[in-house]
């Protein structure tokens, strides 16, 4: 005991001590000293900053002189001590560790957001105690929140957003009684939202969404009279909404999404009669929405999306005249569509697709003249598609699919002239198809699939220039498919299967270059194959099954190398297959007579001696180019020391070669057209390796990569790593750089791929020019193809592949600027020891944040990285360079996405800024920091391809959803 107390006698007398100075000093002449001391203290403070030239505080030198006036960020009260301390923005790299916080007494304001603070806020924070506003937001903040923070009780401003504090929120900020703004958004706090939150009486704005907060909402909130907005949505909140909140007269702005709340809305939500936007989408809410919501008379947003509501939409919904978006999809509502909702001339967005609605819609719907996207889909409604949909003027999409509609289609929507996507599939419309509909030439996406439509298709569907996706099949259409199809130009997706169109393929549509996907099956189609069809160097599956189509497949398809798919059977066709990977399932030619070839269940082609001859002679000319595709996996098994000129002989004594292609031969002349690998055919260096540039004496030009770690010879021989190498090549995808073979012996190993023109998106997108060549569609199409080529590795292989290094350095782009992924596979491929994976893969700034904690990578930390590259695609910057462009907080938090795409482009069309907000909302998802809570990339490529933006809801995108960490 008695050595305690003089242990605490000591620090009392050292403390009476250096305030016995400071008090001498100050009472000692005018306020010079008083003026240096906290210049002292300040520059201290600097002096412990880890770049010191590269700060902006280049005016904070002289301790002598007053940092009142000449110091940049400093001012002070009239008594010449500092009270402010702005110094935003001023690339800081340092902690607070030696802030001086004891020398500060009068400090009031301060602004330190926007830097690259680290390291914890430390408790001495407490005795800033006149301490107003404090600004920390945007550097790296860690640690735990300081509950001496609750000491501060001046403070009116506490912005701790945007760093990486964790833990739990201290319950003695309760304390803060003068807060009115709170803002601990994007951290990794956990924990409940503390009961004391409930004393901050003078709070007008609680911000807290984008932690990992869990626990209920307490019902302590609904004391914060004076609150305006509450953000608690993206985190893990649980239980019920509580009644309380009902009590918050002022709110105008609550947004709960994306958590796990249950319960039911509460009837006292009726009182909060400024509300203008809610948003509760994506929890687990049940129950009726009360009718109460119908005095919320300036309300412009509800979103109820994603819960377990039922029972009847709520009567007066849009009562004061002013909703603009409603949101109610994927839940269980029944009942029909209330009146208030089809008299609501405000609105600009609707979505209740997904619930059960049991409605008229023949009837009732007004002119809405600011009416963009419609989806009523996959309800119970049914009547006639109204006419008046024809004259919303804004109209891009209206959707009605699966529900029990009658009637025909109406040709007076052709004048609401800026649809962009009709979808009325899967109902009972009978009638023609109106060739008014033609005139929407704005048309990305027809679904009519799934009725019982008569007739012909119209030859005015030949000016949809901009159509991506059409979709007729399973109707009673009939006639030619009209040769005009040729010029849709930009279609990827065209399905007319199961109708009853006759006469032959027209050879027309060999020259749609980007069609994907080509169904005619189940019609009556006869005459030939057209041969031009192998034109479509984009198509991946094609299926022509059940027609009556005769004479041989043209061989030319050999040279389709992006197909993976070709169904042909039931058909009359002869002759031989062509020698193409797509044909291997015997299954996709039963039903011919005439078919033979090398497949098992096939008849092989040695009766028809003649025809194979003359296959033989067209394929051989296109051998040539196709060789690289087909070259040989060469294994060369030596650990014989050699002197580097008799290497050729070894090899030919010790080549071990899986194919039936020269492998030593290929392994020569890429030695010899990289002259030994020779630096000045180096175009490109990676973590794994080092690229050259081959031109074989074929002409054809390959990419060579040489691996820095070679693999020893005996181990590649592992049958693993051989499986791992075969289903490599074996990949067949128009975006993904195509592996052509793999040599080593024991001076190198290398990998051979094609070879792409224009390099990779990270050096194009650093160079003015070349930034600019690359134009918004490109862009869209370039986010398009990674996901595509994602989605396929994930999904689409025998066993998933996982990139794990996915950047902008390994998008390789194409003479067509068209992305081919690259890469793949080959961390694992070198590192096949699976508890090492993470060490690694990844490539900063892209690398999922779970990767921090554990060292599984799954497909999940693709799809991350996925996020990462499409937000950079579309503003030009990486995402660090990005979060770091904005000079401070408060211009950041009104940016929006337009703000930020890459400013060297002209502002993107109307139409194409829908897709890249579809780009940008789906990037935004990809970046959730919760691997489970991601999309996979089969859903991202579903979305991308066919979903307009106009079908994502929601409020505007902000900057702070962009760059959340
Ligand atoms: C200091 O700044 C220079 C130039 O920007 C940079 O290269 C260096 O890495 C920085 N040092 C630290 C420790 O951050
Ligand atoms: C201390 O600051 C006050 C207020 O800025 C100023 O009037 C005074 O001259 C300063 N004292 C000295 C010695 O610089
Ligand atoms: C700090 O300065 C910036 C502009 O330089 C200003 O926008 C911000 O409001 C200031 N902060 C405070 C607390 O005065
Ligand atoms: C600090 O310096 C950086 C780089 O020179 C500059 O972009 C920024 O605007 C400066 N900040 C202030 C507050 O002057």
């Amino acid at each position: 005991m008695g050595r305690v107390s003089i242990y605490c006698d000591k620090l009392c007398f050292t403390a009476c001590l250096i305030l016995y100075i400071q008090l001498a000093s100050s009472q000692k002449s005018s306020f010079a000293s008083a003026n240096s001391t906290e210049a002292e203290a300040l520059l201290k403070w600097k002096a412990s900053f880890q770049n010191q030239t590269q700060n902006n505080l280049t005016s904070w030198v002289n301790a002598n002189e007053a940092p009142c006036n000449t110091w940049i960020g400093v001012s002070c009260n009239s008594a010449g001590s500092v009270n402010r301390l702005n110094l935003t923005n001023s690339s800081i790299q340092g902690t607070l560790l030696e802030f001086p916080f004891m020398s500060l007494p009068n400090l009031a304001y301060v602004d330190l957001s926007l830097n690259e603070l680290f390291d914890q806020i430390p408790p001495e924070i407490s005795s800033l105690t006149k301490l107003i506003y404090f600004d920390i937001s945007y550097n790296q903040m860690s640690g735990k929140i300081p509950p001496e923070i609750g000491l501060l009780t001046n403070l009116q401003v506490l912005h701790l957003n945007a760093n990486k504090f964790n833990g739990s929120i201290p319950q003695e900020i309760g304390q803060l009684k003068f807060v009115y703004e709170l803002a601990l958004n994007l951290n990794n706090l956990e924990g409940s939202i503390p009961a004391s939150v409930g004393n901050l009486s003078q709070l007008t704005s609680l911000i807290l969404f984008g932690n990992q907060l869990s626990g209920s909402i307490p019902p302590e909130i609904g004391n914060l009279s004076k609150l305006v907005e509450l953000h608690l949505y993206d985190n893990y909140l649980s239980g019920p909404i509580p009644l309380s909140v009902g009590n918050l007269k002022n709110l105008t702005i609550m947004v709960l999404y994306n958590n796990t709340l249950s319960g039911s809305i509460p009837t006292s939500f009726g009182n909060l009669t400024n509300l203008v936007y809610l948003s509760v989408y994506g929890n687990k809410l049940s129950g009726t929405i009360p009718e109460e919501i119908g005095n919320l008379k300036f309300v412009e947003e509800v979103h109820l999306a994603a819960n377990r509501f039922s029972g009847y939409l709520p009567r007066d919904i849009c009562s004061g005249g002013l909703l603009q978006r409603f949101t109610a999809e994927n839940n269980e509502f029944t009942g029909p569509i209330p009146k208030s909702l089809k008299g609501c001339k405000s609105l600009v967005r609707v979505r209740l697709q997904g619930n059960q609605l049991k409605s008229n819609i023949s009837e009732d719907f007004g002119v809405y003249p600011n009416l963009q996207f419609v989806d009523l889909s996959h309800n119970n409604l049914y009547g006639e598609i109204s006419d008046i949909w024809g004259q919303c003027p804004n109209l891009t999409t209206l959707r009605f699919a699966g529900n029990n509609l009658t009637g025909s289609i109406p040709s007076e929507i052709a004048n609401a002239n800026n649809i962009q996507e009709l979808d009325f599939s899967l109902n009972h419309l009978v009638g023609v198809v109106p060739k008014d509909l033609g005139r929407l030439t704005s048309m990305v996406n027809l679904k009519l699939n799934g009725n019982q439509l008569l007739g012909s298709i119209p030859s005015e569907f030949g000016a949809f220039t901009q159509l991506d996706s059409l979709d007729m099949s399973t109707n009673k259409l009939n006639g030619s498919i009209p040769s005009i199809f040729g010029e849709l130009i930009s279609l990827n997706y065209l399905n007319l299967s199961n109708n009853n169109f006759s006469q032959e393929i027209p050879f027309q549509l060999g020259k749609l270059f980007h069609l994907s996907q080509l169904d005619l099956s189940r019609n009556s189609l006869d005459g030939k194959i057209p041969s031009e069809i192998s034109n479509m160097q984009s198509l991946e599956g094609l299926n022509l099954s059940h027609n009556n189509l005769s004479g041989l497949i043209p061989a030319t398809f050999v040279g389709m190398h992006g197909l993976s798919y070709i169904d042909v059977s039931y058909n009359h066709l002869q002759g031989p297959i062509p020698n193409n990977k797509a044909f291997q399932d015997v299954h996709n030619f039963e039903g011919n007579e005439g078919l033979c070839g090398n497949v098992v269940g096939l008849e092989s082609c040695n009766k028809h001696v003649s025809k194979k001859k003359l296959v033989f002679a067209i394929i051989f000319p296109i051998l040539g180019a196709v060789l690289l595709a087909l070259l040989a996996i060469v294994f060369i098994k030596t650990r014989r020391k050699k002197e580097p000129g008799t290497e050729k002989s070894d090899i030919h004594d010790e080549i071990f070669s899986i194919s039936h292609f020269d492998g030593k031969k290929l392994y020569r002349e890429i030695i010899r057209a990289t002259n030994g690998f020779d630096s000045i055919f180096c175009i490109g260096k990676g973590g794994s390796g080092s690229v050259y540039k081959a031109k074989l004496p074929s002409g054809s030009i390959v990419a060579v990569k040489k691996l820095h770690q070679k693999l020893d010879g005996e181990e590649t021989l592992q049958k693993e790593f051989h499986k791992e190498i075969s289903a490599l090549i074996n990949i067949r995808h128009r975006n993904i750089v195509k592996l052509c073979g793999f040599c080593s012996n024991s001076q190198h190993s290398f990998l051979v791929y094609e070879y792409l023109e224009k390099g990779s998106l990270a050096s194009i997108l650093s160079k003015e020019d070349e930034a600019k060549e690359l134009d918004w569609s490109r862009r869209v199409r370039i986010v398009k193809g990674v996901a595509h080529a994602l989605s396929y590795l994930h999904h689409d292989c025998v066993s998933p592949i996982v990139h794990r290094d996915l950047s902008s350095s390994n998008i390789l782009l194409d003479y067509d600027y068209e992305p081919c992924v690259s890469d793949f596979g080959t961390a694992k491929l070198l590192n096949p020891d699976s508890s090492n994976w993470s060490s690694l893969a990844g490539t900063y700034g892209y690398v999922a944040p779970e990767l921090a904690y554990t060292r599984k990578v799954t497909e999940k930390c693709d799809v991350y990285s996925f996020g990462v590259l499409a937000l950079e695609v579309i503003t030009g910057k990486r995402l660090g360079d990005l979060i770091s462009s904005f000079s401070s907080p408060s211009v950041c938090e009104n940016k929006l996405l337009n703000d930020v795409l890459d400013q060297r482009l002209p502002p993107p069309t109307l139409e194409v800024e829908h897709e890249l907000t579809t780009i940008a909302r789906v990037a935004i998802t990809c970046r959730d920091s919760r691997p489970q809570s991601r999309p996979t990339m089969h859903m991202v490529s579903q979305s991308l391809s066919f979903q307009t933006a106009a079908s994502t809801g929601g409020p505007d995108i902000t900057l702070e959803q962009l760059i959340k960490i």
